[in-house]
């Protein structure tokens, strides 16, 4: 089939690139001349593995192109998939939709009239509907589930297809869209376009709520001296709980869960309905933070004014280089305010990190972040810290003090190498 990706950003760019796997003949479309430069130069402006290497293939297969020019992609697509940004609004808690609007009515122009312009970006209820009824080509919704750092494979094998379509001719279409995703056993979840919108918020809103769950339980083992981490490990033998989405820490971060329950909560509001137990969700994943700096304070001695403090990790998670309201970058921050001389390392998210803080101090590699520290705050969970041998560290540090933001270290080894080890949720 002939597709069009509107918006090549994290979402769209992979979207693009798992059609043009699929089979399918693609254009992706952004209103950003330098990003389909590089995208067309087989570059890829954010850190996701296995993309840059689908793009390449498919631009050298010729089954994936990308222009600037929507009277083209237009004239090309017979499905036009929407993949924009829905920001957080600057003056409330709910999501910006001008990008969304923008796409749509630019595509709009130029479809075909038996075209089919199907919305991916993750929108309050009721977009779907609003939209369809100002546009005058059919409209369907198809929200995305893929996690940053896997999102080739979370698109091309997802845990299910959800479509909220108002024909049999819009499923018919999709279903041929994802026909070998569909052969392959994924299951497909057809829906109207509100449960097809909310299906999205609400297993955002979950995993956020599964989180800070966690994370409350760890500032109850803070308090009465248990050990999150036993706890976790223990609830989640019940299948209906699960293990996984339960690492407690320093909190979530990123540009989906964070922005995307604040503008659930709000949504729910405008419709009369409270869902004001994920306001409360934000506050406790906001407190983590607010506890690595308490923690910061307290392992120098009161107050972090010219202490020289290692934050090893800038990234909101591993195998990403966002830095979108990235925990680790908030704490950091917050110390170097305070007055610290923080140094920071991340093996992916430096020129992203250095770019939006460009006070921190950074370092091009962990070694180099360690020597001469007073205090090593561990932040993002990259594969590679597990990997520091802690003997070497402390003979790199002023002082072998280390606050384990993630719960991904092993306690053990640090202390058993001179290592003052502390971790939230677990005890001193
Ligand atoms: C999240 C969802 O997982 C995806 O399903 C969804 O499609 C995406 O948002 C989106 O809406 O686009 P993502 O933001 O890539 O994906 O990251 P996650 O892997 O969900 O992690 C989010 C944050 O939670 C990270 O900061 C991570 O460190 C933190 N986290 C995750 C924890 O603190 N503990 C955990 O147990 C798991």
């Amino acid at each position: 089939m002939r597709l069009t990706v509107i918006g090549t950003g994290y979402l769209g760019a992979t979207h693009a690139a798992c059609m043009a796997e699929l089979g399918h003949e693609v254009v992706g479309v952004d209103v950003d001349p330098d990003k389909i430069a590089a995208l067309r130069a087989g570059q890829v402006p954010f850190h996701e593995p296995g993309l840059p290497e689908l793009i390449r293939k498919h631009t050298a297969t010729g089954r994936l192109r990308f222009t600037t020019d929507h009277t083209e992609a237009g004239a090309f697509g017979e499905v036009h998939f929407v993949c924009v940004g829905t920001p957080q609004r600057k003056d409330s808690e709910g999501a910006d939709l001008t990008y969304v609007d923008a796409a749509f009515a630019a595509i709009a122009e130029h479809a075909a009239e038996d075209s089919l312009l199907v919305g991916k970006s993750t929108v309050p209820v009721g977009t779907a509907e609003r939209l369809a009824g100002t546009l005058g080509v059919e409209v369907a919704w198809n929200p995305e589930f893929l996690r940053e750092g896997f999102a080739v494979e979370d698109t091309l094998r997802p845990d299910r297809l959800v479509i909220g379509v108002r024909s049999a001719h819009a499923e018919t279409i999709l279903r041929k869209v994802y026909e070998p995703v569909l052969e392959a056993g994924t299951p497909l979840v057809t829906a109207d376009f509100p449960t097809a919108e909310l299906v999205k918020t609400a297993a955002n809103a979950f995993l956020a709520t599964k989180i800070s769950f966690i994370n409350a339980m760890a500032e109850l083992c803070e308090a009465a001296g248990g050990d999150v981490g036993v706890l976790a490990q223990a609830i989640g033998h019940d299948d209906r709980i699960g293990k996984k989405f339960l690492r407690a820490g320093v909190g979530f971060g990123g540009g989906c869960l964070p922005k995307d329950i604040r503008a659930f909560a709000h949504r729910a509001d405008e419709l009369g309905v409270s869902l004001a137990f994920l306001r409360e969700v934000d506050a406790i994943n906001m407190r983590r933070r607010d506890k690595v700096v308490e923690l910061a304070r307290e392992l120098c001695g009161g107050a972090v004014l010219g202490a020289r403090i290692a934050v090893l990790g800038a990234a909101f998670k591993p195998d990403s280089d966002d830095i979108r309201d990235s925990p680790a970058l908030n704490v950091a921050a917050r110390l170097r305010l305070d007055g610290a001389d923080v140094t920071v390392y991340d093996p992916e998210a430096l020129d992203n990190a250095r770019k939006a803080f460009p006070l921190l101090g950074y370092a091009l590699s962990a070694e180099e972040a360690l020597r001469g520290a007073d205090l090593v705050l561990h932040l993002t969970e990259w594969p590679q810290f597990r990997e520091i041998d802690p003997e070497r560290a402390a003979s790199l540090v002023a002082r072998p003090l280390i606050v384990d933001g993630r719960g991904a270290l092993d306690g053990d080894r640090w202390s058993a190498a001179g290592w003052h080890f502390r971790a939230l949720g677990r005890p001193a």
